[in-house]
């Protein structure tokens, strides 16, 4: 498993930055064409290029390579929340019943995650009922001690529980394996627990499936229980225009089709933009005395200097220099290279209007 998520991870990681190129490029298509009908072919191309990065972002769930969003979440609220999706995805022949611990602890999860991880449960539990049944979502504090699989201590156990037509041993065993389905061509890509699996181990959690021909199937995720208070978390104000501005922004990536589209882009928006394809390249330009109000690098480059060290440098030759990071690689590479608290850090692919939203308040702050 561990080698198939690399390899996923690494697929998936250079799919990711094609697919930003792809999508970076309509937008600007999107932008400049005065046909109407090119729009509309443009936009149609971009919404594909959406679901693409959504199925990468799958892999690299599984692959423990996304980078997580943390906060501190009531499952209970979440469920409550998400239940009338549920209801409406698995249809009406099914039954959903929620039993939910009004004591249940908090957990600290990517929200959005944990809500596409319970419908790929949902969507799992419909197809193993195709006459119908109870789809049973059930929330409760569990204590492990050690011994336990998912290794001691307190846990948010959120299990779903169909009364569906189970599985064989030997199907049990490969469920969390990318691409393993067992539906028909078309029905299943055999990534719903793929996905489950790799998002709640890399939230610290653990994965148990109960299941047996005809006695329905069980999915447990034992999230760990959070040690923050509620009012620590801070959640970010989404403008919805688009700003631009003037600043002279030193755009540094290694991919000549991403730094294309990019610094197109921010032109577009008013920004004025120069370019260094790696570290060293970057360094001369803020030696040679140019002033720049932002360096927006990517955190990954292949010989020599990373992002991170980058935008030390930077910080040392020009003082009042704004950074932002880019990476699609994962939350653990970069730890690696120390640069979660350090900077702000976009994911790619990002969309441009995202990237504009993102330079823009990065430049406004005090
Ligand atoms: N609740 C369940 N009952 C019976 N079998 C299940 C259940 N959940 C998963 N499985 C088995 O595990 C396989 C893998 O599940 P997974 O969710 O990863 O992929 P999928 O449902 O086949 O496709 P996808 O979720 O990507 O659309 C399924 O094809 C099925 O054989
Ligand atoms: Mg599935």
């Amino acid at each position: 498993m561990e080698s198939v998520g690399q390899l996923t991870g690494g697929i998936a990681h250079d799919f990711n930055n094609l697919l930003a190129v792809v999508s970076g490029n309509l937008e600007l298509i999107e932008d400049a064409a005065d046909n109407g009908r090119v729009r509309q072919f443009a936009a149609a191309a971009r919404r594909a290029t959406d679901r693409g990065a959504k199925l990468t972002a799958q892999l690299l769930a599984f692959s423990r390579q996304r980078i997580l969003n943390p906060k501190l979440v009531s499952a209970n609220q979440l469920i409550s929340e998400f239940q009338e999706l549920i209801r409406q995805a698995v249809g009406g022949s099914c039954e959903v019943k929620l039993r939910t611990d009004d004591r249940l602890w908090l957990c600290r999860v990517d929200p959005p995650l944990l809500e596409t991880a319970l419908l790929n449960l949902a969507l799992n539990g419909r197809d193993a009922m195709p006459d119908g049944g109870v789809l049973e979502i059930e929330t409760r504090n569990v204590v492990l001690d050690e011994g336990a699989v998912a290794g001691p201590g307190s846990y948010v156990k959120l299990s779903v529980t169909d009364s569906g037509c189970g599985m064989p041993p030997e199907v049990r065993d490969r469920v969390f394996e990318p691409f393993f389905t067992t539906k028909e061509v078309g029905k299943g890509t055999g990534l719903g627990l793929s996905m489950v699996y790799g998002f709640v181990r890399q939230s610290g959690g653990h994965v148990a499936v109960e299941s047996a021909p005809g006695a329905g199937t069980m999915v447990a995720l034992y999230l760990p229980k959070a040690t923050q208070r509620p009012d620590a978390e801070v959640e970010a104000i989404q403008t919805q225009a688009i700003p631009g501005g003037s600043e002279r922004i030193l755009v540094v990536e290694d991919n000549e089709d991403i730094l294309e589209v990019t610094s197109a882009m921010l032109t577009t928006f008013g920004y004025r933009v120069l370019c260094a394809r790696n570290g060293a390249e970057a360094i001369q330009m803020l030696e040679s005395g140019q002033e720049f109000e932002l360096l927006f690098s990517d955190i990954v480059m292949p010989n020599g200097m990373n992002g991170v060290e980058l935008a030390r440098e930077a910080r040392r030759l020009s003082k009042g220099i704004k950074i932002l990071l880019t990476s699609g690689y994962a939350r653990d590479v970069l730890e690696r290279h120390g640069a979660v608290d350090e900077f702000p850090i976009i994911d790619k692919p990002y969309r441009l209007a995202d990237l504009a939203r993102q330079l823009w308040s990065i430049l406004h702050e005090a």
